[in-house]
Formats: structure tokens, sequence, C-alpha cells
């Protein structure tokens, strides 16, 4: 049967400039190449653009700090992801920067189109300001304590111990991360984007299926709190592209972050003969487009992305897919845990298509976020992609080529496994498409497993020393052999890699998804090598290890870095000192806490028994910290939080970011002791 051909142009969020590509970015960029990679096999024109994200304040900050130009920067770090994606098979056509003059182009006409059909506004607003460092601060640069709570180190935006969210303004004691001075209040001119102009079309628009369900309810709330216009634009010093006709203002990152993929296209475009933009992006163009995101980024892509196109007279997106988070063994990435895993750490101990595959294993169309389990991706892998797939190869291959000069037989001998096989096509089609990965990899290691029970029942070592029966030997070789040609046909579009050693060995033209009928009979092949080998623990073990190690390198902060950030506090007297009352304490129980981020709560004894919650999770398991002594302020008030009432504090130290290390008592110091 043949559809339709298809004009597909696909995106990946583009990744920040600053920092380099970890496992969970890739998620999304293996789901998104699994699907590219099936509709080019399906026949599709399909083009997968992508670029860097190359403006905002951390990028310009983070290339101050490191002594470099912004533009240095990011030339160097869209080197590192490209190597990165390259080694994970991830196969764009296209990958650009944000910083490039076909987006500045694009960013300056839609801007210019919105302004004429009045979309955008102007009105002062009042921000805080770095003295010192002469800039606006956006939230996430200001700390100080939390005007509900009280807790300390917390950012401008929502403290993390109780809670509570609000403004960057009501913090107590507020510090710029930047230079550590006080913020004050500034006034500037801002521009905005007049979303509510576009109410009734994001209505229409989110109704009309272009959106998962989930994501669809998730808007629907924004809706109901009601739309606000879009702050656009930020003053100097930024980087990014200057406003026309607004010297010292920017634009926002975020407005022009999005035109990257139609920028990434149009470079596309220039560079390739009979390709034409407008083809695609046009109000009335036939192609579809289609943007893969995580759900943390939807709010940009569902309501702001879509306004601006259609203020503009852009075409809008046929449909945005997101996904959820990458959790490693049940919790979020930990840097101390070693389980922020780095593309780079994880090839330098395992083979990528582990990983494609675990993934593919473990994604579905929805939104939920989904785990690697470091002993699940092992067993999987192993079971799965060596033990049944690549095992069906190794069964039969060493007897083709021994006893039949390597050719395949005239015939196969079970057609009705094969019939099954290829009849399954359809549904595991229809998954790929539906983006039910996990679903497909299921439906074709079950294939799998009756091709191995084929197998196991005719087994061919043993015909193999029957007399006359070389007939027989060839047949269910060659049986066999088609069935993997097939399973790794269906495959291909996770792993590329293995299929294409595959080709080699089956010597066969590169597989399409018309290919799958087609039996190899008479048809010599090649000498078989290993197409993959088992995942060991050993190599796991050595990637976690050096996760640490690399994280820690980069997370060391010199005394003085620490002394900046953290300045010796205001002399107290010594009554001050003595009424807090500090103890040993036992930790006798430690625990997640459901739904929050850093905390663990702690049962500590002190010949009484108190109730904690230590920011504390990033560094330890809880069960690590079971048994041991520590110290705690006893006669802090008790405070209400989110989560229940804290009965104390813990004394932990960190260097200011994520980790808190508990500081134990020496031997000697006994459960109840008051420290003097
Ligand atoms: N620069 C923006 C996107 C701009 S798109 C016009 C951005 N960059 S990012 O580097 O932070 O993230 C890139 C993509 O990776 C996003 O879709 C994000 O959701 C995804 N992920 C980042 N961390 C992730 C996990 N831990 N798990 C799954 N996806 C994650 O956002
Ligand atoms: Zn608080």
């Amino acid at each position: 049967m043949t559809k339709k051909q298809r004009k597909i142009l696909v995106t990946s969020a583009l990744p920040y400039a600053n920092g380099p590509i970890h496992l969970g970015h890739l998620v999304e960029y293996i789901q998104t190449d699994i699907w590219v990679r099936y509709q080019k096999m399906r026949g599709h024109v399909s083009y997968y653009v992508c670029a860097d994200d190359a403006h905002g304040t951390p990028i310009m900050l983070r290339a101050q700090q490191d002594g470099i130009t912004p533009e240095q920067l990011i030339e160097q770090i869209s080197d590192q992801h490209q190597r990165d994606f390259a080694d994970f098979s991830v196969d764009f056509d296209n990958y650009h920067s944000t910083h490039s003059s076909e987006n500045k182009e694009l960013a300056e006409t839609i801007y210019l189109k919105l302004r004429e059909a009045g979309h955008i506004d102007r009105r002062v607003i009042s921000q805080a300001y770095d003295p010192e460092k002469e800039m606006f601060l956006p939230d996430r640069y200001i700390k100080g304590e939390c005007p509900k709570c009280g807790a300390d180190d917390q950012y401008g935006d929502n403290c993390e111990v109780c809670g509570a969210t609000y403004d960057s303004t009501e913090l107590k004691n507020p510090k710029s991360v930047v230079s550590g001075a006080t913020p004050i209040e500034k006034d500037s001119e801002h521009f905005f984007f007049k979303l509510t102009d576009f109410d009734a079309m994001l209505k229409d628009w989110m109704k009309a299926g272009h959106l998962q369900p989930e994501v669809a309810n998730k808007l629907e709330e924004w809706f109901e709190i009601g739309l606000n216009d879009w702050d656009i634009s930020r003053d100097k010093p930024y980087f990014g592209f200057e406003i026309p006709d607004a010297p010292g203002k920017y634009f926002y990152v975020w407005l022009d972050a999005p035109m990257g993929y139609f920028a990434s296209f149009k470079n596309l475009c220039e560079k390739t003969d009979g390709l034409e933009f407008d083809d695609y992006l046009t109000a009335d163009s036939d192609a579809e487009l289609y943007h893969f995101i995580g759900k943390d980024i939807i709010r940009f892509h569902g309501l702001f992305w879509p306004a601006v196109l259609a203020g503009s007279g852009f075409r809008t997106p046929t449909a945005i897919y997101a996904h959820g988070f990458l959790t490693v063994n049940g919790q979020k990435m930990s840097k101390s845990r070693g389980t922020f895993i780095m593309a780079r750490t994880y090839l330098e101990h395992l083979d990528p298509e582990y990983l494609r595959y675990y993934f593919a294993g473990k994604l579905s169309s929805g939104i939920d976020d989904l785990d690697l389990s470091m002993d699940d991706f092992q067993a999987r892998v192993n079971s799965d992609l060596v033990g049944k797939v690549v095992n069906i190869a190794s069964r039969c291959a060493g007897f083709i080529s021994k006893r039949f000069d390597g050719k395949l037989g005239a015939e196969v001998e079970n057609s009705e496994l094969i019939t099954t096989m290829v009849k399954a096509g359809e549904s595991i089609g229809l998954a790929y498409e539906g983006r039910e990965y996990s679903r497909a990899m299921r439906e074709i290691m079950s294939l799998a497993d009756q091709v191995n029970q084929y197998i196991d029942d005719r087994k061919p070592w043993v015909v193999a020393k029957q007399e006359g029966a070389d007939a027989e030997l060839q047949a269910i070789c060659t049986t066999g052999l088609n069935c993997f040609k097939i399973l790794i046909n269906y495959l291909k579009p996770v792993l590329p890699v293995m299929a294409e050693k595959s080709e080699i060995f089956l010597n066969i033209e590169p597989m399409t998804w018309n290919t799958v009928d087609q039996l190899l009979v008479e048809h010599p092949i090649n000498k078989f090598k290993p197409l993959m080998t088992r995942v060991e623990e050993k190599h796991i073990n050595a990637m976690i290890e050096d996760s640490k190690q690399t994280i820690q390198v980069a997370q060391q902060k010199t005394v003085s870095e620490v002394l900046a950030k953290n300045p010796i506090a205001n002399e107290i007297s010594f009554d001050d000192f003595a009424k807090i009352d500090l103890r040993v304490a036992k930790i006798i129980k430690a625990q997640h806490v459901e739904g929050a981020d850093k905390l663990l709560q702690l049962t500590l004894d002190i010949g009484e028994e108190r109730n904690v919650f230590a920011g504390i999770k990033s560094a330890y398991q809880p069960e690590e910290l079971e048994g041991k002594l520590t110290v705690m302020v006893a006669n802090l008030a008790p405070r209400k939080m989110r989560f229940g009432m804290s009965e104390g504090m813990v004394l932990a130290a960190g260097p200011g970011g994520d980790d808190l290390f508990v500081l134990h008592p020496d031997e000697g110091a006994k459960l109840g002791m008051r420290i003097k």
C-alpha cells in the first residue's frame, strides 16, 4: 500500500550553550531522532533541525567567568554538543545557532510585523538591579531569606524549604548572586507582546488537536488564571539581539529561541538545492511541523510561540510533542550520587545504542517521567538485545559460513512465522508514528521470542550432526537469519549502528520500511562478527564514579570564592551564642519527602525524639545517615513547613550550591551531650 508522501519538518528543543549535554537531554534528542528515522524509512521527505540556544544572561555571565567572549563560549559549546549528538547517532539534517544572521533577520522581521499589527506594548516597570555589576537581576540571580519561613539562601522567586512563591523584592536580606551587592529597585521601559490579543486564537488552536491531552489541560489552567502580556525585552548588558529602534534593549532569549528552529531550517535551505523555506513555513503550507520538547517548556511552545507565529503571518505547528523528565534510580539526577551523567562520560564507558534501546523501551506518548534504573538497564539490554536478537544471528550464521560457503538456502521452512513477523509491521509502524516506542519494543521482542522458540525447537546444532540433513540445516538457518533481518529492520530507527553492521553482515542495501517482506534466499552473506557485547556492571560503576569526579572538579570552589559568596556574619556576643543549645543527636531514621526536591525527613534522638526537615537530599541516600551522630540546634522554635513541623535544625556545610554535608562529632561525644 503506498501512502501519500508527506513533507515533515521536525525539531528538538535547542539546548542552552552554557553547559554540556547530559542523559536527561538525551531523552528528547533520542526520542525525536527515532521518530525522524522512522519517517525517513517510510519514504517521507523529512528534515530534522536543531541549534544551540546561545542568548541570555547565564551565557553572558559564564563567558565572563571563563574570561572569554560569549561568541567564543558558544562556539566551543556548539562543537561539544554536536560531537555528543553525533556519537549518540542523533542525526540532525542541520545544526545551527540562535546567534546567527538568519535568526537575527527572522527575529527582527517577526518583531516588526507584530509591532505593525499593534501587538507590542511598552511600559515602565521596576526591577531588582545590581548597582555594583550595573545590571538588572533575573530572579535566580538574587538570593536571600524567605519572607514566609525565614529559610536562608533562597532564590528570588520561590522558597525550596516552605514552597512559598513571592516577588524577589519581598526577600529579606537580598543579595546579588553575581556580586554579593544588595540589589536596589530601578525603573526601566520594557516591551511586551500582547498575548491577550490572541486569547480566542489560542483557545481554538488548543482545541484543534495539536496537543497531547495532558498538555491541553495545562494550557486550560493558564487560560482560567487569565493570560498576561509577555515581557520580551531585556536591558543591556545582555547577550542577544538588539531590538530595532530601541538602543540598549535586547530581545529576551525566549523570544528568539523558537525562531532558531526556523533559522536553522533557513540555513539548511540555503545549502540545499530545491529546498524552499516557504514550502514549509508559510501560513498556507501543506507541510507538517512538529516540535519535540520537555514538559518544562510547554508554556513557551504551547502559548507564546503559536501566538507569535499567528501574529506575524507564519504557519503554526502541526503538533507539539512533550515528554517527561528523566530520573536515575528513582530519583532526580544528583551530582553527588554520580547520577548526573554527562553524555561524554557515558560514552567513555558504554555503548550509546544501549541507551537508545533502553529509552525506547521506556518512552510513550505521554508526559510521565521516565526512570533510568541502572540494574534494569543492564538486565534489559542484556536479555533483549544480546540474549534475544543478536543471539538469533549468532546461532545461525556459523553454519551458513562453514557448511554452505556463506550462502543462504533456496527457501525458508517456516513461512508462517515469517508472515506473522511481516504482518506485525503495521502495528509496530503505528506505534512508532504515535511515539509509543515502548509498545513497539515489546512487540518486536515478542517476535524475537517466537524466533528463538523456533530455533530451540528445530535445534540446528543437532541437525548439523546428522548424516544427509544438509538441506534441512540450511533451511533452518536461512529461516532464522531472515527472521533476524526482519527484527533488525524494525529496530533500525532505534539502533542505526547495529542495523548498519547487520546490513553489512547480511550483504544487503540499507533497509527501509519497504524491505521488511523481501526474503533473502540463495543469497551470499558475510562472515558474522559480534554485533553487540553485554553491558557489564563494572562499566556502569566506573561511569558513576567518573560522574562524581567530573562534577566535583567542575564544582570545586576556592575558599575565597566561598567566602565571597558567604561573607562572615556580624559579630555576636558570647551571651548570644550561649542561647543556642547545640546537642549531639543520633539520626535514628532518614527518609525521602514526597514532592520535595531538596529535603530529607530526619528523626533525631537527643534523649527525646525530634522530627527535622533538612535540605541535604542531593548529597545522601537516606540509609547512609541512619545510625550516625550529628549536631542539632535543639532549642530552635518549631517551624511549620509545607511537609510538616520541623523541630530543630541539623548542622551542615556546603559551598552554596545544591550540596550540603552533615557534620558529625568526633568519637567520645555521645548522644544528648551539650556542645559548648
Ligand atoms: N534552551 C531551552 C529550549 C529552547 S527551545 C526554543 C532549554 N534548553 S535546555 O538545555 O535546558 O533543555 C533542552 C531540552 O532538554 C528541553 O526540552 C528540556 O525539557 C530537555 N531536558 C533537560 N533536562 C531534562 C531531563 N532531566 N529529562 C528530560 N528532558 C530534559 O530548555
Ligand atoms: Zn520559606
